[in-house]
C-alpha cells in the first residue's frame, strides 16, 4: 500500500474471526480470583449466580484463540472493522519525527469500544435464556452500549449510573432511555449497597457495581454485566488490536509504542493483548504505555493486593492494584477512569514490566485533547484524552531524541456528550481534583485479609 497513505480502511471480510486470549501465553499463569465469603479460589461455579455459561467460558478460556460465534460477528458489522488513520496533522503541528497512527473505536452506535463486549455479552445472556441484564455505568458509555446491545437480542437492560456522571452527562442517560433501558442515579434508595452509600452522593463505580450485581444476585431471570475488568471483557476487546494489526501491515509499519488510557484496563488490553503476545513470543520489541488520571493512579500509586471488584464486596476479590474497594475517587470529568482497580490480566503486565503506566492531570489531558481536536477534528472522549496526552508526549520526546518512532494511540470514544467538561476547560475553570493518600492508606486498611500477591 502507499505509504503516503493516511487512512487504511478494512473490509467486512476482514474482521476477525477469533478473539485473541492472552492467559495461556503470559510467564506466569494468571492468579485465581477468590470467593467473597470463603477467601478461598473461586471457580466457575462461582460465577453462575450472576454470569451465563458461555461467559464463564469465556472467562476461564486456556486457549489462546478463542471463536467469535457468528451472530456476535454479524452485529460488530453494524460499525466494524474500525478506522485506522495516520494523524499526519498532529505530527506537523509537533514537528516530530514520530508517526502516529490512531485506532478510532469511537464509531460505534454508543460513541466507543464498549459495545464489543456488550454485544458480546448480551448475545451469550440471551442464549442462556436471560430476560435482563443490570449494569452500572460511569461515563455512561458502558450503560448505553449495553442498552443497545440488550435491544439487538431482545433484553430488557437497567442500568445505575454513577451519581457525578448522571448530572453532568443527562444527554446519555436520554441516549440509554431510547434504546429501551431504564436508568437510576447511584447511590440510589433501591438496594442495601446504595442507602449504605448516601454519604457519598457522587457515586463511583465501586458502589454502582453493588447495586447492580445486589439487584441481580436477586432476581432469578437477570444477570449482570460488567463493562470492564475481567478477562472475558478484555477478550472481547481484542478484535481493536487484531485489527490494528493488520491496518499498520498495510501501512507498512510495526508500532515502537503503544499507547492507551486505563479505567478497568478493557480498551487498553483489547489494542495491546494481541501485540503483547507478539513480544511475549519474541517476535517483536514494543513499549506499552497505559495512562490514567493522578485523581485515581490505580496502577501507578496503588497496593498489588487482592481485593472486591465493588464498594461493598459482592463480588470476588481480584488480584489487581487498587486503591481499596471502599475508595471514593474524586469527581473528574473521565468518569470511565474512576475506578478503584483494574484487570487482572493489565495488573500483571504492570507488575512484571511489560507495561508502562504513567498518570495525567485532566487539565494536561484535556490540552492534549484539544490539539487533537483542532488538528484532526475528532473530539476524544475525557477518559481517551488520557491517552492522547500520553501519546503526544511521546511523540514530543521523539523529537527530542531525534528519531523516528511509530505510536499506535487507541482513541477509546468520543466526547460528543462530555462537552460540559470542554466547557469547563475552555472557560478555565476545570479543577485538578487532589487525590488524597491517606483516604487510600485508609481504604486499603479495610481489605480483607486475603492471601498477599507473591512478588
Ligand atoms: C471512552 C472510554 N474510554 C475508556 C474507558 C475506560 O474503560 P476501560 O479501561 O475498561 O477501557 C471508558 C469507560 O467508561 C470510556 O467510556
Amino acid at each position: 500500500m502507499d505509504h503516503e497513505a493516511t487512512t487504511f480502511p478494512l473490509d467486512e471480510s476482514d474482521l476477525p474471526t477469533h478473539w485473541v486470549n492472552l492467559a495461556p501465553d503470559l510467564p506466569e499463569p494468571p492468579l485465581p480470583p477468590l470467593h467473597p465469603g470463603t477467601l478461598q479460589p473461586a471457580g466457575p461455579d462461582d460465577l453462575a449466580a450472576i454470569f451465563p455459561p458461555g461467559v464463564i467460558a469465556q472467562e476461564v478460556a486456556s486457549d489462546p484463540l478463542v471463536e467469535i460465534p457468528e451472530e456476535v460477528r454479524e452485529a460488530y458489522k453494524l460499525w466494524r472493522p474500525t478506522p485506522l488513520f495516520r494523524a499526519r496533522r498532529l505530527e506537523r503541528a509537533l514537528d516530530t519525527p514520530a508517526h502516529i497512527y490512531v485506532k478510532y473505536e469511537g464509531v460505534s452506535p454508543a460513541g466507543s469500544h464498549k459495545p464489543n463486549s456488550a454485544v458480546a455479552q448480551a448475545y451469550e445472556n440471551a442464549r442462556a435464556g436471560v430476560r435482563k441484564l443490570v449494569t452500572e455505568t460511569g461515563a455512561g458509555q458502558w450503560g448505553s452500549a449495553l442498552a443497545f446491545a440488550c435491544g439487538l437480542f431482545g433484553l430488557e437492560c437497567e442500568v445505575f449510573m454513577v451519581g457525578s456522571s448522571y448530572d453532568q452527562k443527562p444527554y446519555r442517560r436520554s441516549m440509554m432511555e431510547t434504546w429501551g433501558a431504564s436508568v437510576h442515579r447511584s447511590p440510589s434508595s433501591r438496594t442495601d449497597s446504595g442507602r449504605s452509600q448516601s454519604s457519598h452522593p457522587t457515586g463511583s463505580l465501586g458502589i454502582a457495581i453493588s447495586e447492580a450485581v445486589e439487584v441481580a444476585a436477586r432476581a432469578d431471570d437477570a444477570n449482570y454485566a460488567l463493562g470492564s475488568v475481567l478477562n472475558h471483557v478484555c477478550l472481547h476487546q481484542t478484535v481493536i488490536g487484531q485489527e490494528a494489526m493488520t491496518q499498520l501491515e498495510m501501512a507498512g509499519e510495526a508500532p515502537d509504542v503503544v499507547v492507551g488510557c486505563v479505567g478497568g484496563g478493557s480498551n487498553f488490553a483489547g489494542l495491546a493483548f494481541p501485540f503483547v503476545r507478539l513480544v511475549l513470543r519474541g517476535r517483536a520489541r514494543t513499549r506499552f504505555l497505559a495512562a490514567e488520571p493522578t485523581a485515581c493512579p490505580t496502577l501507578t500509586r496503588g497496593a498489588y493486593r487482592y481485593d472486591f471488584g465493588d464498594a461493598s464486596g459482592l463480588t470476588p476479590l481480584l488480584p489487581m492494584y487498587t486503591l481499596g474497594h471502599d475508595f471514593v475517587p474524586p469527581p473528574v470529568h473521565a468518569g470511565g477512569l474512576r475506578y478503584h482497580g483494574d484487570a487482572p490480566l493489565v495488573c500483571a503486565l504492570v507488575h512484571s514490566g511489560l507495561v508502562e503506566a504513567r498518570a495525567y492531570g485532566q487539565n494536561d489531558a484535556f490540552a492534549a485533547a484539544l490539539q487533537f481536536a483542532r488538528t484532526q477534528g475528532i473530539i476524544p472522549a475525557p477518559e481517551a484524552a488520557h491517552a492522547v496526552r500520553a501519546a503526544i508526549d511521546e511523540a514530543l520526546s521523539a523529537r527530542e531524541a531525534g528519531e523516528k518512532r511509530v505510536i499506535l494511540l487507541g482513541l477509546s470514544g468520543h466526547g460528543h456528550f462530555d462537552l460540559s467538561a470542554y466547557d469547563a476547560y475552555l472557560a478555565g475553570g476545570l479543577e485538578d481534583p487532589e487525590f488524597s493518600v491517606e483516604e487510600m492508606e485508609a481504604a486499603l486498611a479495610r481489605l480483607p485479609d486475603a492471601p498477599a500477591i507473591a512478588f
